[in-house]
C-alpha cells in the first residue's frame, strides 16, 4: 500500500489554496480509517479448529483462557475467530441463533479484549450455503443481522468478516449482490464497524478483480495464501487423497520460489493501490505434515511480503494441525513463533 501522504504545510496563501486544489484533484476515496485501522490489526493468529467446527471440540479445540494471553505476550495484535453459525441458528425463519452459543462469543470477545487483542469475527463452513448460495442467502443475511445488533454496542475493537472462502457454487456475481445486501442490512446497526471482505475462489488472489465493492470506507479486503498447496497442504485429508502424494514437498526459499511467492503478493498489493482498499492477509500457514526446517522457511518468507506490503494478517493458526502452539506441551513451537516474530521487524 502507499504509505499516507503527508503535505508539508505552505506559507503563502497562493501555495496552500494550490495545495488544497491539488490534495481535492488527487486525494484518492482510499479509505483512510480503515488504512489506520488495518495497521493497527497489524499481526494476529487465528483460533481455528474450535468454534468453526460444528461445535466447539469436535475438531479437538476447546478455548481456553489462558490462550489469550499467551497470544497477546507472544506479540500478536489481535485474533481472527473462525465461527460455524450455521449450525447453531434455526433452520427456519427467524433462523434465530443460540442464545447460549452467543455467551460463548461473548466470552471469546471479553476474553480477547481484556487481553488487549482486537478481534476478526467471521462466519466459516456455512456448507449448505457454499451449494446453494440463493437458496441460503435469506438466512446468511438474517443470521448477520442478529450477530450485527448483537455486538452493536461493541467498540472498534470487533470487526466482522462475513464469510470465510467463499467458493464453490458462490460465483462473483452471487457473492457481490449477497455481500452488499449483508452490508447494508449491518450497517442498519453498525454503522461504523470494520467489516472484511474477499475475492471468490476461497479468498484467491486470482479472483480480487471480481470483487465488486460498495462505497463504504470501513472496508478491509482480505485473501488468503497457501501457495504451493503441494507443500502447505502435504497430507491433509480434507483436501483429498490426492494430498498423500504430495508427502515430502519441500520448500527452500529458492529463486523460482521466492519469485512466484513475490509476483502473487506484488499482484494483490497493486490490486489495493489501484482500488484504494487496505489490505489483510487472514489466513497462511503450512500443515504440520510438511517438515519444520520447509515451513519455517516458507512462513517466514509470507510473513515478510505481507509487511513489506504492509498488509495486516494472521497465521492459521494458533494451537492444531497447523499450530504454532503445542497444546499438549503446553508451549509454543519456538521456530515458527519466531519465524511470525522475525519477518515481521
Ligand atoms: C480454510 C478452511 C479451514 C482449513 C484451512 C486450511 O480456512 O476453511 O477449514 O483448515 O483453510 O486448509
Amino acid at each position: 500500500m502507499i504509505p499516507l501522504h503527508r503535505k508539508a504545510l505552505a506559507c503563502a496563501a497562493a501555495l496552500v489554496l494550490a495545495t488544497f486544489t491539488a490534495a481535492a484533484v488527487e486525494q484518492p476515496a482510499r479509505a483512510d480509517v480503515a488504512l489506520d485501522y488495518n495497521k493497527k490489526l497489524a499481526s494476529g493468529i487465528n483460533l481455528g479448529n474450535a468454534l468453526e467446527a460444528p461445535k466447539e471440540g469436535d475438531w479437538g479445540v476447546v478455548l481456553q483462557p489462558e490462550y489469550f494471553p499467551l497470544i497477546k505476550a507472544a506479540g500478536f495484535s489481535h485474533v481472527r475467530v473462525p465461527v460455524s453459525w450455521s449450525t447453531h441458528s434455526a433452520l427456519t425463519a427467524p433462523y434465530t441463533i443460540d442464545p447460549s452459543f452467543f455467551e460463548r462469543i461473548d466470552w471469546v470477545i471479553k476474553q480477547s479484549r481484556s487481553n488487549g487483542l482486537k478481534v476478526v469475527l467471521n462466519m466459516h463452513h456455512y456448507e449448505e450455503f457454499e451449494a446453494d448460495p440463493m437458496a441460503h442467502s435469506e438466512r446468511f443475511v438474517r443470521m448477520w443481522q442478529q450477530i450485527a445488533e448483537h455486538f452493536r454496542s461493541a467498540n472498534n475493537d470487533l470487526s466482522f468478516e462475513f464469510y470465510n472462502e467463499p467458493a464453490k457454487n458462490i460465483d462473483a456475481a452471487k457473492w457481490n449482490a449477497i455481500f452488499a445486501q449483508t452490508l447494508k442490512i449491518v450497517r442498519a446497526s453498525n454503522p461504523h464497524r470494520f467489516i472484511v471482505v474477499g475475492p471468490v475462489n476461497w479468498n484467491s488472489i486470482d479472483q480480487l478483480d471480481t470483487l465488486d465493492l460498495p462505497d463504504d470506507k470501513h472496508l478491509i479486503v482480505t485473501v488468503h495464501y497457501y501457495s504451493p498447496q503441494q507443500f502447505t497442504h502435504q497430507g491433509a485429508s480434507w483436501m483429498g487423497a490426492e494430498s498423500r502424494k504430495w508427502l515430502g514437498t519441500k520448500w527452500t526459499g529458492s529463486a523460482p520460489e521466492i519469485s512466484q511467492m513475490t509476483a502473487d503478493f506484488d499482484k494483490a498489493g497493486q490490486w489495493g493501490e489501484l482500488h484504494h482498499r487496505p489490505m489483510y492477509l487472514g489466513e497462511f500457514g503450512a500443515y504440520e505434515k510438511a517438515d519444520m526446517d520447509s515451513r519455517v522457511l516458507w512462513t517466514k518468507a509470507v510473513r515478510a511480503q505481507a509487511k513489506q506490503h504492509n498488509f495486516s494478517d494472521a497465521y492459521w493458526e494458533f494451537c492444531s494441525g497447523f499450530g504454532a502452539y503445542d497444546p499438549v506441551s503446553k508451549h509454543w513451537r519456538e521456530p515458527l513463533l519466531d519465524a511470525l516474530k522475525v519477518s515481521a521487524k
